[in-house]
């Protein structure tokens, strides 16, 4: 493939396809890493912005919070997008999650979740983590010799784990998926069911409303031992949280605790597919698979961007940048950087160290990247010994979004003990 020109280059944080073509995606990030590694962006339907694609700096904006904002601009999003966020969440019925917010707000909401997502709550959960994880093995094995990984397995696995430790019973997993999916796939046509326009858009936000409002109103009136009723009886200074707060934390909780898993989960299959030696290897060596799984997701990198905002005038790489600007953070070309990573585009499940940044860095570091974490070490572990065979029975597919994302499709055949 040739080398795109820089426009071409840069267009491609703009455009959800982008992200369903891994070669054209990481053709453009490699070229960028090289040559403007902060590179500005102009787009039709965008506020302009600052891509920086390097490893390093994007550690160095992460670490430094103070400079650094995550208001107003936490997420790459159309002009019209950001604007509509805005008129909700003056209206009151918008979302302001923990990526939104900066310290020493931030801190405070952080913390009212937080102990549900450190080691020994981690332990804690295991037992139910690693039987779950039995149970998704079982499944393919009872549906096999093939199916489709991602909509058969991998989507129900981290929907399940985290839809319990909130609390949440089990004839609305459905629904929550499908909400989940909606918000953040809205770029892929086969997520996006209702359309995009506003009213579209805000029936979805209205939906997340309704149902976790009931939920807080039920969680106050009889706590139970769950995040949910963390979330809904978590005060801050003796207050209770808003209940844009309190709603935006339980959408945060459910939506970036299954899709980004999911993502990990399937892209990691793949891999292993696409890489037999190192499937072998994971055979052989099972003391491999922590690492194995910090590579499966450096190499997926489930969310492919967070923003931040210049609080003064500034400068990244030399490159000057005025108070107000935003800089696009760019995950999936941090953790290609030929810098920092020794054959970056080699999957290797023995790989150490590996500092990825696909959990982000700093202040808002991934609250869920323990549960992850543990989640596929469980369900890697079950299925590597127990898989006698597996190839591809079609072509994979990647969702085409600028933000969450990974395959929606993974057709395999497979024999399984
Ligand atoms: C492989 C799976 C996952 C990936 C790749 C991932 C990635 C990320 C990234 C990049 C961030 C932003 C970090 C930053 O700005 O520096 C983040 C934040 C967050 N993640 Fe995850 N995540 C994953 C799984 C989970 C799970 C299972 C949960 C469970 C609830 C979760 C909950 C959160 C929350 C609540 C935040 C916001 C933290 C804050 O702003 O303080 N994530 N995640």
């Amino acid at each position: 493939m040739s080398a795109p020109t820089m426009d071409e280059a840069a267009k491609v944080f703009v455009d959800p396809a982008a992200y369903a073509d891994d070669a054209r995606l990481h053709a453009a990030l490699t070229h960028l890493r090289a040559h403007q590694p902060v590179a500005r962006v102009e787009s039709q339907h965008y506020r302009p912005f600052w891509a920086v694609t390097k490893h390093a700096d994007i550690m160095a904006i992460e670490r430094d919070n103070n400079l650094w904002l995550s208001e107003p601009r936490p997420l790459l999003a159309t002009a019209a997008a950001d604007d509509l966020g805005k008129q909700q969440l003056e209206a009151g019925m918008g979302l302001r999650t923990l990526i939104h917010m900066d310290d020493p707000h931030h801190r405070d909401v952080r913390k009212i979740g937080a102990d549900w997502f450190r080691p020994k709550a981690m332990r804690d959960l295991k037992v139910r983590v690693d039987e779950l994880a039995k149970r998704y093995v079982d499944k393919m094995r009872d549906i096999g010799p093939e199916c489709d990984f991602v909509t058969d397995i991998a989507v129900h696995f981290p929907l399940y784990v985290i839809m319990s430790l909130l609390g949440l019973p089990e004839e609305d997993f459905p629904r929550m998926h499908q909400l989940t999916q909606e918000m953040f796939g809205g770029d892929d046509e086969e997520y996006n069911k209702r359309g995009k326009s506003p009213e579209e858009q805000l029936a979805i936000l209205i939906d997340f409303f309704t149902y976790f409002g009931q939920l807080t109103a039920s969680r106050r009136a009889q706590p139970t031992d769950d995040l949910a009723s963390a979330i809904a009886n978590g005060r801050i200074d003796d207050e209770p949280l808003s209940d844009v707060d309190t709603a935006s934390y339980y959408v945060i909780v459910a939506s970036a605790g299954h899709d980004t898993t999911k993502d990990a989960i399937s892209g990691g299959l793949l891999a292993l597919i696409e890489n037999p030696d190192q499937r072998d290897r994971l055979r052989r060596d099972p003391e491999l698979m922590g690492t194995a799984v910090e590579e499966m997701i450096r190499w997926t990198t489930p969310v492919k961007e967070f923003m931040r905002t210049a609080a003064e005038d500034t400068e990244v790489r030399g490159v000057p940048i005025k108070k107000g600007e935003s800089v696009y953070l760019a995950y999936v070309s941090g953790n290609r950087d030929e810098e920092v990573f020794e054959n970056p585009f080699r999957f290797d499940v023995g790989r150490d160290p590996n500092k990825h940044v696909a959990f982000g860095y700093g202040v808002h570091f991934c609250l869920g990247a323990a549960l992850a974490r543990m989640e596929m070490n469980s369900l890697f572990s079950e299925l590597i010994p127990r898989l006698e065979s597996i190839e591809l029975a079609g072509a994979p597919q990647l969702a085409a979004t600028t933000f969450v994302g990974g395959l929606k499709h993974l057709p395999i055949r497979y024999t399984i003990r």
